[in-house]
Parts: structure tokens; sequence; C-alpha cells
């Protein structure tokens, strides 16, 4: 098997990479260990930057997404017993949200690919690396028990933080930076209404709390928990008690509840790895970075990522110029940094931290004056809610 450009991973990044690729008349191949049923199965966050949903529209998988999508111009910050609202639309000149699950944007890629007849190989087994230092990359496999190759001219790692890809790299030429945050997210979907039509980030002593949606009845909530809490001590119950606790006496009236139709436990880090480009590999989503899902900033940051690799490759092809592949790595990694920071930030601001005591609490609160006082402070976070510009 031959072709261009070879996708290690069927996720938000390798589908959304293969769709612009295409779009671009580039030929590639993507290869998922898993079914496709797995993939879906899989809930994640779902908040989306203009930017993703431009990129979306480029490849012209966004007809669901616009009819079905919540378009939000703020959110609301809990804290001290009362609700105050980050108007996003007017600090950001007129940016906003669109609220769509991550599993919905899968679905709809999944489904444009296989509309165009590119080749998807699921539930691959084994997928090792070859030769990307060279100039005759391989990709090799195992699929119903029979060892395949997929020779190519490169090799993208869109396959998750435990993906072969980055494991593949020397370990000297990687470098690796990390916070492992001492708390978790417990995370419930419902059918049930959202307590309010904007999303409420709530900092309480009991911990941080987050009510979320998928759509005008359906809910998604989260409240932090201990990193070695089990679901099975959660019952229905249990979680909606501790949610409400954690809210103002006007979201804990309004919330309604409801049997879970999901229910986990997620832990938080931050990581990155430098550089994203190693010869003909190069790493993009998860596989390169991991930020905390306070902000919902990982889907987005993915799709960043495979906008500047997709155009650095057109460009590669189309105009014969290396230059966009020479700096994938340094423009992603620009980006990458500085939605870590935000992501780190928002998570620092909002959750109960075991150890910083009651000092730790004290600048929270001040912090969380402030940035509801102040233009400025607010400023700063919505034009990091709605996303940084993709600066070419
Ligand atoms: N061979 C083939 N496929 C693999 C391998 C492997 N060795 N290892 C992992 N994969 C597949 C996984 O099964 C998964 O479907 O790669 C895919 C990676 O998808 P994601 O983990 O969703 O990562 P990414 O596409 O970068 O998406 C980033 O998803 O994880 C969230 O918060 C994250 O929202 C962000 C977004
Ligand atoms: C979600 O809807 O799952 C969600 C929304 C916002 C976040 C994180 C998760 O910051």
């Amino acid at each position: 098997m031959r072709t261009q450009v070879a996708i290690i991973g069927a996720g938000p990044s390798g589908l959304l990479l293969g769709a612009l690729l295409h779009k671009a008349g580039i030929a590639n191949v993507i290869v998922e260990q898993r079914s496709a049923e797995y993939v879906l199965g899989r809930i994640r966050a779902g908040v989306l930057e203009q930017g993703t949903v431009g990129l979306l529209d480029q490849v012209g998988v966004s007809t669901r997404l616009h009819r079905e999508g919540l378009v939000h111009g703020g959110v609301e910050l809990c804290f001290g017993g009362a609700r105050h609202r980050i108007d996003l639309h007017a600090l950001t000149g007129g940016k906003t949200v669109t609220v769509y699950g991550q599993t919905e944007v899968t679905r709809d890629l999944m489904e444009a690919r296989a509309a165009t007849g590119l080749a998807t190989i699921y539930e691959a087994e084994g997928a090792s690396l070859h030769d990307f230092d060279g100039s005759h990359p391989q990709v090799r496999f195992n699929k119903d028990g029979v060892t395949q190759t997929l020779d190519c001219e490169f090799i993208a790692g869109c396959d998750g933080y435990h993906g072969v890809s980055r494991q593949s790299v020397p370990a000297g030429a990687l470098q690796t930076f990390e916070r492992i945050y001492p708390f978790g997210w417990l995370g419930v979907l419902s059918e049930t209404p959202p307590v309010s039509h904007e999303l409420i980030y709530s900092n309480h002593e009991r911990g941080f709390a987050l009510c979320s949606m998928r759509s005008m009845t359906r809910s998604r909530h989260y409240v932090q928990c201990a990193l070695d809490d089990k679901v099975e001590r959660w019952s229905d119950d249990t979680f909606w008690d501790e949610l409400r606790r954690r809210l103002d006496p006007v979201a804990a009236e309004a919330l309604v509840t409801g049997p879970s139709i999901e229910k986990s436990i997620a832990p938080l880090r931050s990581f990155v790895a430098e550089p994203l480009r190693f010869g003909r590999l190069f790493l993009a989503g998860d596989a390169a970075h991991i930020v905390p899902p306070t902000g919902a900033k990982g889907l987005n940051l993915a799709a960043a990522d495979v906008g500047y690799l997709a155009r650095a490759l057109a460009e590669h092809y189309a105009e014969k110029s290396d230059a966009g592949i020479d700096h994938y790595s340094q423009r992603a990694l620009r980006r990458i940094w500085r939605a870590e920071r935000f992501s780190w930030w928002l998570t620092s601001l909002m959750h109960k931290f075991p150890e910083t005591g009651a000092f730790g609490q004290r600048m929270q609160a001040a912090e969380l004056d402030y940035l509801v006082h102040s233009t400025a402070a607010a400023t700063a976070m919505a034009e990091n809610y709605v996303g940084l510009p993709m600066e070419w």
C-alpha cells in the first residue's frame, strides 16, 4: 500500500488533518487501532473556538454543527454564592464559542471521510513507524492477522497521549514538560436541561464544579474529586447533591436532576513534548500535548495543530517550498504554550488545592474579584477563552 501522508489515529486530529489534506489534493490513509464505534464512544469536551469551526467549514463538515451547535456569547463564573458573567462577545469585538460535543465533530468527520472514499484502516494492531528520518518512511501494522506495510512520504502522529508515534522518537531527541494536578474531574452526562443557557464555572470551598451542556435537553456536569476516587462511590444522588452544594442558590434551585447516561473520572494534566517534527514525522494533537479540561482547549489546540500542518504540507506539494514544514514545530508550539498557560491558569484559579490552604483561597478570591471588576482582566480571560488567533 502506498500514500502521500500516513496518519496514525482517527481521533479529531487525524480525521481533520485527513480532510484538510484531501481538500488540498494530498492523498492520505488513516491507521487506527480501535473500531469506529469505540472511537465514538469516548466522551470529551464540547466547546469549539471560531477558528476550529472555520477549519470544519473549510472542509465542508459543519452543516450539522451550524444547525445543532449552541452559540454562546458569554460564560458565568460562580463564587461567593453569586454568578458573574464574562461577556465574551463584547470583550472580544464580537467573538463567540460554539457548544457542540467532540463526539459529534468526530462523527461528522468520519461520515464525510467515508463519503470521499479515503482509506481508514480501523482495528489496525501493533502499528510501528520506520525510516522517518530518511526519505521513504513506512508504517507497518497487523490487520486481521496479516502484516501490512504502508509506504508514504510523511507520517502524521495523531494518535493521542498513549500512541506509538511519540514513543517512536529516540528518547534523546525529545524534551517533555509535565504538571500533574492533585485532583480529578468526575463527569456526568444526563438527559436533563442545562442549569443556565451559558456554562457555569464554579469555585467553591468544597471544590470546583462545571455546568455544561450538549443540547437544550442534555447536560454535562463535572465536580472536582480526589485523584484516587472511584466512580462506584458516586451514586447519581450523591453526585447531584454535591453539584448542588457547589452552586449559588439560584442555580442550585434551577438544577434539574435525572439518571446519568455516562459517569467517569478523569485526571488533570498539563503536558508538552518538544519539538513536533522529526524528519518526516510530525506530532499533532494529544500525541504532542495535553491540557487540563478547564477552558476546553484540547480539541481546539489539536485543530490548530493540524491546520498548521495541513498548510505546511500543501506548501510542500503545491509550491515545492519546505518553509511551512520547517516552521511547523515552532509555529504550533508557540500557540500550544499559550493555550497551556491559559488552561493552567484557569485550573489554578477555579480548583481547591489541598496544599495551598487559606492563603491560596484568599488569593483565588482576590483574583476572581479582580477578574469580574476589571475590564482589562476580563478581556484577557475572554480573548483566551474564545481562542487566540492562528498566526502563520
Ligand atoms: N495505532 C493506531 N492508532 C492509535 C494508536 C496506535 N498505536 N494509539 C492510539 N491510537 C488512536 C486512538 O485509538 C485514538 O482514536 O489515536 C486516536 C487519538 O485520538 P485522541 O486521543 O482523541 O487524540 P486527538 O485526535 O489528538 O484529539 C485531541 O481529543 O483527547 C481529546 O482532549 C483531547 O480534545 C482533545 C482531542
Ligand atoms: C464539556 O462540555 O464537557 C466541557 C465544557 C467546558 C470545559 C470543559 C468541558 O471547560
